[in-house]
């Protein structure tokens, strides 16, 4: 079990538990994430949703053997439900990070409401040095958060952000030492059960509905662009030199 789920509360704690791989998230995970949040939604009892890692680490990302030998074929796929019901949750959803939340771990956090980073939290999105592209409305929502040139920095060089920069770039909320994220982002996860639902619910479909349709066609395009890239001779480059603990090496491709 990688994913481990506890309601207490009024919160739902969902915790990517896989140290011994960084959190890699497998298509398994993101299925029992999905799983996760559809139940918090079906529940009364749970006001919020609250996501997080480990001390040292929140995720490394896809699982990239795992990524490699089951690519996302279709909208079915365990990583679109997952980042669906992510999305679509009517129920706030707070997370905490620390350490490394690199690729998905940092394209979620653009779908959460609250995000709180210890500071030795790095954000990382390499899609391009991993020979991919943008996913699931990064493409979208980065420059919207932090204007087109800041975002064209991280999303185009792949360079990662510190805490700080994650911080100007308003893709998350607050800086804390790094044991008391979680503690912090329970307490503001549980402030919910003092608020009435429905207006916490209206108020966040409200606020997400002047870009909804956009999220959804901008959210098509990068996935049929992401698994045709999948394919390429770049991708296999990329995915072949982490394994071999070597820098990738794309001199060759025009
Ligand atoms: N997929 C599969 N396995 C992964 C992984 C990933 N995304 N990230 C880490 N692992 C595995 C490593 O292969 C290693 O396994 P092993 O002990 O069986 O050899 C183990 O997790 C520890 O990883 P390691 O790289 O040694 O840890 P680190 O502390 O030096 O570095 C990271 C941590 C997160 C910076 C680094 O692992 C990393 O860059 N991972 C890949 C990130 C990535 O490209 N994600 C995909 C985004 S789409």
């Amino acid at each position: 079990m990688s994913i481990r789920t506890e309601t207490a509360d009024g919160v739902m704690r969902i915790e990517i538990a896989r140290p011994e791989k960084k959190n890699a998230i497998t298509m398994a995970m993101y299925q029992q994430m999905a799983d996760a949040i559809a139940a918090a939604h079906d529940d009364g009892g749970v006001r919020a949703i609250l996501i997080h890692g480990q001390p040292d680490i929140f995720t490394a990302g896809n699982d990239l053997e795992d990524f490699m030998k089951h690519p996302a074929q279709s909208m079915d796929a365990p990583v679109f439900k997952f980042i669906q019901t992510l999305g679509y949750a009517e129920k706030p959803v707070v997370a905490a990070v620390n350490g490394a939340a690199v690729g998905i771990g940092t394209t979620m956090l653009l779908h959460c409401d609250l995000v709180y980073c210890a500071d030795n939290a790095m954000f990382s999105m390499p899609f391009v040095t991993l020979g991919l592209c943008t996913e699931f409305a990064s493409s979208l929502l980065v420059p919207l958060a932090a204007g087109y040139h800041k975002a064209a920095e991280k999303l185009l060089l792949g360079d990662p952000l510190s805490a700080e920069e994650a911080l100007e770039m308003k893709i998350v909320n607050r800086i804390l030492p790094p044991d008391e994220v979680l503690a912090y982002a329970q307490k503001q996860a549980a402030r919910f059960n003092a608020l009435p639902p429905a207006s916490v619910r209206e108020t966040k479909r409200l606020m997400k509905a002047g870009w909804k349709s956009v999220v959804e066609k901008i959210i098509m395009d990068e996935a049929q662009t992401f698994g045709r890239m999948l394919k390429s001779p770049e991708a296999k480059e990329a995915f072949t030199a982490f394994f071999e603990r070597r820098k990738p090496d794309f001199s060759r491709f025009a």
